[in-house]
């Protein structure tokens, strides 16, 4: 018989969006008069830019022409994109990335799990607590743990406590790690990390020849000029860092899927026996052999967002989203809840009320408010008594769970 990936029953729980999914679809089956408010997963939910819209539509009418239609594109995605992210994402904030260091993908979540591929199974892993639950289960997927414990920790995991009490920025270890994990603007905190703070890490990546996966996915969030955008903005970061970009999040791509990750091509690793070898190449290698490329219509649909109409369409909805989150942070500070993030992220970290913990206060926001957001300890063991609310939603559904949450707790 064939033998499975005894890895995967490592696993603790259900995926964490699944497992609320499950909760709120039981809830609703049992309700169904009740009209419950997602504020769980970051889903956006505003409509595509019409500069993207156009552009795809565009895109389609070439694929019904003869002499413009594409078959399989390049494996790294279209230069035209490349070079535009590669312009406007990096060159114009001083970071030196090249486009032949871009490589269009299908999703950041994808990129996270996939660059796992090109690396060893014995490095030291660091993530913070709470994190990001792909980075944890993905490398339990691919054998770099060892068994969970109740509160959902992996052995050979180095878990970095985030809390109000370090501004949700993980102390620098005293040991050595070789993989770290960091999320910035965080998911799920909405924290934000300062240039000091990711010069210190970009130093101590450095000094031990460790490599950062530095997830950016929500940098179009950031509203403190002050905030770095990019890990390339940092002196150094070419030497130990790749970097997650996606168009979820800034564009609404979450269900047209395109996203890209950085690989420098001045960042090594080590062979068993010592050898250095470059990543980027193991990455193209990686991508040439198991991914076609991203589809030609939705990279045209991405292209879009940097002309001049897609960048004041996609600010707009930006600036929408954050609307929201700070009337989320509004409401509940006021009703005496304590609250974080929010500010340049479309993420909002509440402390749970009353005591409560994490997925009791999920089921009492379900059962007496038909709101849902995401338990903090689905995140790891420091989220518990904690709960993310997300901004991604109509103006009017949040201010209407607002309302409902305002007057239960
Ligand atoms: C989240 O809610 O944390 C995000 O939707 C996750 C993701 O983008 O994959």
């Amino acid at each position: 018989m064939v033998r499975i990936n005894d890895h995967y029953l490592k696993l603790k729980a259900g995926y964490l969006f699944p497992e609320i999914a499950r909760r709120v679809n039981a809830f609703a089956e049992a309700n169904p008069e009740a009209a419950v408010i997602r504020l769980g997963i970051g889903d956006v939910t505003e409509p595509l830019p019409e500069a993207c819209r156009t552009a795809m539509t565009q895109a389609i009418e070439d694929m019904g022409d003869r002499s413009r239609f594409k078959g399989y594109g390049p494996e790294q995605g279209y230069g035209w994109l490349r070079e535009k992210i590669a312009a406007q994402d990096f060159q114009s904030r001083g970071c030196p990335v090249d486009a032949s260091e871009i490589f269009i993908s299908d999703g950041s979540k994808c990129d996270c799990g996939n660059i796992l591929d090109i690396l060893g199974s014995d490095n030291r892993i660091a993530v913070t607590d709470p994190v990001y639950p792909v980075y944890v289960d993905t490398n339990v997927m691919a054998g770099n743990t060892g068994d969970g414990n109740d509160r959902g920790e992996y052995d050979g995991l180095r878990y970095l406590p985030i809390s109000a009490e370090n501004n949700f920025t993980a102390t620098i270890p005293s040991e050595p790690v070789d993989l770290i994990y960091l999320c910035f603007p965080n998911n799920p905190t909405g924290a934000v990390a300062s240039r000091e703070h990711l010069q210190a890490w970009v130093d101590y990546a450095r000094s031990h020849g460790s490599l950062i996966l530095f997830d950016a996915a929500y940098e179009a969030y950031i509203t403190d000029p002050a905030i770095p955008h990019s890990i390339y903005e940092i002196p150094g970061a070419r030497d130990c860092a790749i970097e997650f970009r996606s168009f979820s999040k800034n564009a609404g791509f979450t269900g047209t899927r395109c996203a890209f990750t950085v690989v420098p091509k001045t960042l090594t690793g080590k062979t068993i026996d010592g050898q250095i070898v470059e990543l980027w190449g193991l990455w193209n290698r990686r991508q040439s052999t198991k991914f076609n490329g991203g589809s030609y219509i939705v990279q045209r649909g991405a292209e879009a967002v940097y002309s001049p109409a897609g960048q004041s369409q996609i600010q707009a909805l930006i600036q929408f989203y954050l609307e929201n989150a700070a009337i989320v942070r509004q409401q509940l500070t006021a009703a005496g809840f304590s609250v974080y993030g929010g500010v340049n992220a479309p993420y909002v970290w509440v402390k749970t009320p009353q005591g409560l913990s994490s997925w009791d206060f999920f089921d009492q926001l379900l059962q007496r408010c038909h709101v849902v957001g995401t338990p903090g300890s689905g995140f790891g063991s420091a989220g518990e008594g904690y709960f993310r609310i997300s901004a991604f939603n109509s103006r009017a559904n949040v201010e209407e769970a607002m309302q409902r949450i305002t007057k239960e707790f």
